[in-house]
């Protein structure tokens, strides 16, 4: 946990920010796989962890800003609790750790809400909490994400953007759990083993530094699969094997790394084109970050180093302007350069990805790639970010603009035939946009095709 003093900021911050009415943020409750007491790995609601701190299911909290009234709602354990799970602090111990006052028992919560004239509230992404929001306020389920407030979620999004210096500390902490893990994949991939063996050992160090994954592991033979979670293949000599891991670090921060490694201990000559394509995207995208940047723009600079790459091969042709304007990169990068990172591994999601990547005058594309690109707004101090270029060869796709003979006057699609089993390459760091620039975030991860071939022999 933060001082309280960091607790007690945040909130008044919030409080100035929204003006008036109550605040409702809403904790989340355990999720059970197959039974009640049998559940998924715990997660808190981020909101609440960033305003309240509390890691426990089955609490809510409300911010009056009229009266400036915190109380936090929950039940205390009853002895079953404890004998099943061991003791607790009681909650009013919890709360005064973070600086609120005053708990109330759960049940209290909608007598509150239905005397408040407004309620601010986010968008929920849980059932549980759809459920209860939608019997307090008298709101269909379908509607509650066009009734959730606005300001409340342009407040959070505004502060929570906006790293402070022990966040940073949170985070470097979970890019190095991180890179443990990647460390691993890149000692223990090796030809003839399961994939999912692979991911164990990536697991075990999350587990080990105290952590926990972030997302689901993303770890196969088959990178042009973009978020592939299939891990039975048995790999073999000549693939790559593309690793995209992070862990949740104690305090819940996110790290989100990709490295791609050849199975064989090095890389093959046409691997290392198009590894070497991607690491020049990246590298480009990297150097370009800056405050005041849009990251559409830099994310337009990485797709141009990408297509004149692909010219240089002899796999597009034509001009390199023309073509990004058209959008025939979509075809080798479908996605976004990168996200927010912070408490969730794209940051503030549930809140909206517009509200987070976007502004009032850049509007989201609709081009294949360019309309996955969850931030796309000016970059500020203070904002962590991903930035993950890649190129994949998707059979399917390239398939299907083949068929509508999409682009046949720039993309040379008899060359692309060799290309059908290559896979994918994704490169992916964490970056800090510091008022002069950037820093990477951890300490380095094998990046280069030497250094990751001088780990892999
Ligand atoms: N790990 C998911 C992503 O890179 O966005
Ligand atoms: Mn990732
Ligand atoms: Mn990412």
């Amino acid at each position: 946990m933060f001082s309280i003093q960091t607790y007690i900021e945040r909130r008044n911050t919030l409080k100035r920010a929204v003006g008036s009415g109550l605040i409702l943020i809403m904790g989340n409750e355990e999720a059970p796989m197959n039974y009640t007491d049998n559940t998924y790995r715990y997660r808190q609601d981020s909101n609440f962890l960033y305003y309240f701190g509390i890691s426990l299911p089955n609490l809510a909290a409300i911010v009056d800003v009229d009266s400036g009234e915190e109380i936090i709602f929950g039940d205390e354990f009853t002895m079953d609790d404890i004998i099943w799970v061991g003791p607790q602090p009681t909650l009013a111990e919890q709360a005064r750790k973070v600086g609120v006052y005053r708990t109330e028992p759960y049940g209290k919560l909608s007598e509150k809400l239905a005397k408040a004239a407004q309620v601010h509230f986010t968008p929920p992404y849980r059932y549980e909490n759809k459920f209860k929001l939608s019997q307090w306020l008298a709101i269909p389920v379908a509607q509650l994400k066009a009734k959730a407030s606005e300001t409340l979620i342009k407040a959070i999004v505004a502060q929570r953007s906006i790293k402070s210096a022990e966040e940073i500390v949170q985070l470097e902490e979970a890019v190095n759990i991180t890179r443990e893990m990647h460390l691993a994949a890149m000692r223990e991939t090796q030809a003839g083993k399961k994939e999912y063996e692979i991911v164990a050992a990536i697991h075990a160090k999350a587990l080990e530094f105290g952590g926990e994954l972030a997302y689901p592991i993303i770890y196969s033979i088959n990178g042009q699969t973009l978020h592939n979670h299939y891990h039975g293949n048995v790999m073999t000599e000549g693939k790559l094997a593309l690793n995209d891991s992070g862990a949740e670090n104690s305090m819940h921060y996110a790290g989100d790394i990709t490295r791609t490694i050849p199975v064989s201990k090095k890389f093959t000559d046409k691997q290392k084109e198009i590894y070497n394509l991607v690491l020049q995207m990246q590298l480009s995208a990297i150097n370009a970050l800056k405050p005041g940047i849009t990251y559409k723009e830099v994310h337009l600079l990485a797709n141009k180093v990408l297509l004149q790459g692909l010219s240089e091969l002899g796999l597009v042709n034509g001009d390199i302007d023309t073509m990004l304007t058209e959008g025939v990169q979509g075809l080798f990068m479908p996605h976004g350069l990168g996200h927010a990172i912070g408490l969730d591994v794209h940051d503030m999601e549930d809140l909206g990805e517009n509200y987070v990547g976007y502004r009032e005058g850049i509007d989201r594309s609709t081009q294949l790639g360019l309309k996955s690109l969850r931030m796309a707004k000016e970059l500020e101090a203070g904002h962590v970010i991903t930035v993950e270029p890649g190129l994949y060869f998707i059979p399917e796709l390239i398939d299907k603009w083949k068929a509508e003979n999409k682009f046949t006057n720039f993309i040379n699609y008899q060359a692309l035939d060799k290309y059908r089993d290559f896979g994918g390459v994704r490169i992916e760091d964490n970056c800090l946009i510091t008022p002069d620039g950037y820093q990477v975030l951890g300490k380095p991860i094998p990046k280069t095709v030497e250094e990751v071939e001088a780990l892999r022999s």
